[in-house]
């Protein structure tokens, strides 16, 4: 049995500690109720609910981008807002590639590092790097709208990559794409979350998507917003396709499955 319970989870090294953290908009809805997760180092973890449970809100304030109504987030022990004098680095990448349709890829690439200053030929080699990470260095000087859905979701990706994060924010990053070109993206970002060490924080909405890639799945309920349950994915890595033809696979699916529903209908409940 690998449901857990969230006090059983003691993380060595916490990478993101979001502690009593709740979210009530300006015009009255309460997004999230107290949320207390611990993320450690090297996790790949994935909140997993249905819409409206407060995924994005979540991962928001993680980023820094949203203030948390009351509690704390922290990040590698600092609050975010203090983040800028952490030789570490986080980057969101979000559910639409949201790239300058006018410029080329690698000047989309390039965007965080010319906002923080960095020179112009150090850019360059790092945007390089970056564009080979994700199999587009043939690709550089192409505009946006000359590539597919899948190579411009890449650039977005190698633009999260290109300020060499340690902890990389993912909200629904290929909900928009097709199986097969979703499942390659899911295989190359496993492949860079292992080779460079990353931990991730996953939002998605597709249970085998969660079980493929995560070391840890959360599952949320909404109105209001809250965790309800944690699986640990115990299985090894590197997870190949061949792991989703398996037994164990599918036990997972069906785990994910059934809390799902129950998260469902705990809000069909709270709706009568
Ligand atoms: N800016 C906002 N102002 C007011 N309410 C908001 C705002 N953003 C989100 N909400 C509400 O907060 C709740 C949580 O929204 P959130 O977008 O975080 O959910 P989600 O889990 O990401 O949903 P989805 O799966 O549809 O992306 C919802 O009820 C939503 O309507
Ligand atoms: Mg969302």
């Amino acid at each position: 049995m690998n449901r857990i319970e969230p006090q059983a989870l003691a993380p060595a090294v916490p990478a993101v500690e979001i502690l009593s953290a709740d979210k009530t908009y300006p015009n009255g809805t309460q997004a999230l109720l107290p949320v207390d997760l611990s993320i450690a180092e090297g996790e790949f973890v994935t909140l997993l609910g249905p819409s409206g449970c407060g995924k994005s809100t979540l991962l928001k304030m993680v980023a820094g981008m949203l203030e948390p109504s009351d509690g704390r987030l922290l990040v590698w022990r600092k609050p975010v807002s203090q983040l800028h004098d952490s030789t570490r680095r986080m980057s969101f990448v979000f559910q639409s590639a949201t790239l300058m349709p006018w410029a080329s890829v690698r000047t989309n690439v390039r965007l965080p590092l010319d906002l923080a200053g960095v020179p112009r030929a150090e850019a360059e080699a790092r945007v390089s790097e970056s564009l080979a990470l994700v199999g587009l260095e043939k690709f550089a000087d192409a505009l946006p709208r000359a590539l597919s859905g899948g190579m411009q979701m890449r650039v977005s990706i190698a633009r999260g990559l290109v300020t060499q994060p340690d902890l990389l924010l993912m909200d629904e990053p290929f909900g928009a794409l097709d199986e097969i070109t979703r499942h390659k993206l899911d295989a190359d970002l496993l492949e860079l979350w292992r080779k460079k060490k990353l931990t991730v924080i996953f939002v998605t909405h597709s249970i085998h998507e969660a079980v493929f890639l995560s070391s840890r799945v959360v599952m949320m309920a909404a109105r209001p917003g809250r965790v309800v349950e944690q699986f640990q994915i115990d299985e090894p890595y590197p997870r190949s396709a061949d792991f989703m033809v398996t037994p164990a696979f599918a036990r997972y699916a069906k785990q994910l499955q059934d809390s799902l529903l129950r998260a469902s209908t705990l809000e069909e409940e709270a709706a009568r």
